[in-house]
């Protein structure tokens, strides 16, 4: 499923195949001008020409395509200026820029020189990891409903030329990483895109169950009798409106000592959410089908782990449902009883995320993990506060927060420390029953959200909680190696990195 349409090739300066190759000069921004570090010896004439032309400078930001330059070596020439401002992720985006560029170009055998980029960036295995996420995140789109695919363009060979003295193996070993994570995304991004109709909450189990062969993950799924059996009245409750029936999907990966807590990821596979009885607006309404990313990233994220072959013991928790307004769904005032026995009164049935999490995060509690991470597309509320470019992320542990910061940094995506107190958790106190799913004053959205979910992590249990519902699609305008509409596999990249970092 989803395999990259290239691999990487190893390439040498002077390779005959090089004729065949558009070669990717990168040139670093050095004040006001630019140059071009460890350039191909046989192109010193070549080089010196273009720095010599301030001229052209102005361009490079964009990028100057020099065609059928064959007398040079190269098939044609790409040199693309970049910064060093956002570390290794500059040089995802101008790596992904240059693939953009010669993909729409119609350039299918691509060559990165990245002797100029490895001055800047030392640790060849980083550097290659982080090109490798952004070329094949690049070149992901979602087009296999279309009966007409004309304009289907596929790169069929990446090439890269390591610095003289560097290790090639290296280079080839951070690469291969690049890739698994870059396919994982991807995965998430397919999960969330395939619509509605096609990803039910029984297709992502399957997913499950089919990204796991090949790998050591157990794959475990509850049907609805069993999940209203195991008490999850949460996730029962919600699927009461009708549409497929629910699942609860368990993947189960050991990688670590036997003797070492697991770390569990939860994520929100609600596979379409109309609001139920509270319905939304028809306005939007089609974008619900991405109401699953949480679950998708979570998916994506074993999938990771397990191929790369990750030193830690994971744990992933997937509650799986649609939330229609059938006649036997949940109407404002019903009180549904999670499986840690705590009830909760529906005053809204739109906020049924928290009613199948609930039940997740309970769950989770009972395999006495060593922290329970989940993501979710919770509310519209963190979009108004933090648009699409951050993740918002909810704690009260500054521990768990530094991890976070410190995964969220080496992988280039936003993440915003946001807040929980004890009044976000008045705010949901229930009269008839122990909690309310909504809050009874205005504002703070996400913040009384995340509160109720705390409800459902005992106290000494390193928790925090992803509201994804900003950063989950349509993140193309801040993020160039990510989709301008459709999934972004937001969080993927970072929770490997939260896995690894309890190894
Ligand atoms: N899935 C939505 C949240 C959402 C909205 C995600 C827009 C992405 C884009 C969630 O189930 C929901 O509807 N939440 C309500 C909660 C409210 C009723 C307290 C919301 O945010 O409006
Ligand atoms: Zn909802
Ligand atoms: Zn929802």
């Amino acid at each position: 499923m989803l395999e990259a349409s290239f691999q990487l090739k190893m390439a040498q300066e002077n390779d005959k195949q090089n004729q065949n190759r558009t070669l990717v000069l990168f040139a670093r921004e050095k004040g006001k001008s630019w140059e071009i570090q460890n350039a191909p010896k046989d192109l010193k004439s070549f080089v010196s020409d273009l720095q010599r032309d301030a001229s052209k400078f102005a361009d490079l930001k964009k990028g100057l395509f020099f065609r059928n330059t064959k007398s040079q070596g190269y098939k044609n020439i790409y040199v693309l200026g970049y910064t060093t401002e956002l570390g290794l992720e500059s040089l995802r985006r101008t790596a992904a820029h240059a693939f953009q560029y010669l993909k729409a170009q119609n350039v299918d055998n691509h060559l990165y020189h990245v002797g100029g980029l490895a001055v800047a960036h030392k640790n060849l295995e980083e550097l290659a990891q982080a090109m490798a996420e952004a070329l094949a995140m690049s070149d992901y789109s979602y087009d296999e409903l279309k009966s007409k695919n004309d304009d289907k363009f596929s790169v069929t060979e990446v090439a890269c030329v390591v610095p003289a003295k560097a290790n090639a193996k290296n280079f080839q070993k951070g690469f291969n990483t690049g890739l698994v994570l870059a396919q994982a995304c991807n995965m998430a991004r397919w999960m969330g895109d395939t619509p509605g109709n096609i990803m039910t909450p029984i297709k992502l189990a399957e997913t499950a169950q089919q990204v796991a062969k090949g790998t050591k993950m157990k794959v475990t799924v509850w049907d609805k009798a069993r999940i209203k059996k195991e008490g999850m009245g949460g996730l029962h409750g919600v699927n009461l409106g009708g549409g497929p029936d629910c699942r609860f999907i368990i993947m189960e990966y050991n990688g670590g000592a036997k003797s070492k807590k697991p770390v569990v990821f939860v994520g929100k596979g609600l596979t379409f959410d109309s609001g139920g009885i509270s319905i939304k607006p028809s306005q939007g309404m089609e974008e619900m089908k991405y109401d699953m990313c949480g679950g998708a990233t979570v998916i994506a994220t074993m999938y990771a782990l397990a191929k790369l072959g990750a030193k830690a013991n994971v744990i992933g928790l997937v509650p799986a449902t649609e939330n229609m307004p059938g006649p036997m769904a949940n109407k404002p005032g019903d009180v549904l009883r999670a499986r840690n026995g705590k009830t909760v009164e529906v005053f809204n049935t739109d906020a049924e995320g928290r009613l199948i999490l609930m039940d997740a995060l309970a769950y989770a509690c009972e395999m006495k993990p060593a922290a329970i991470y989940d993501a979710a597309t919770l509310t519209g509320a963190v979009i108004i506060a933090l648009g699409n470019s951050y993740t918002g992320v909810f704690t009260r542990d500054e521990k768990v927060m530094g991890r976070v910061k410190k995964a969220a940094g080496a992988t280039g995506e936003w993440v915003w420390h946001m807040p929980i107190n004890d009044h976000h958790v008045a705010d949901m106190k229930g009269t008839h029953a122990d909690l309310c799913n909504i809050s009874s004053f205005k504002g703070a959205g996400s913040s009384t959200a995340a509160a109720f979910l705390e409800q459902f992590v005992e106290k000494d249990i390193p928790w925090a909680h992803f509201d994804i519902a900003g950063t989950a699609w349509n993140i193309g305008n801040r993020v160039n190696y990510c989709p301008k509409k459709g999934g972004s596999g937001a969080m993927v990249r970072t929770f490997v990195e939260l896995a690894k970092s309890h190894a």
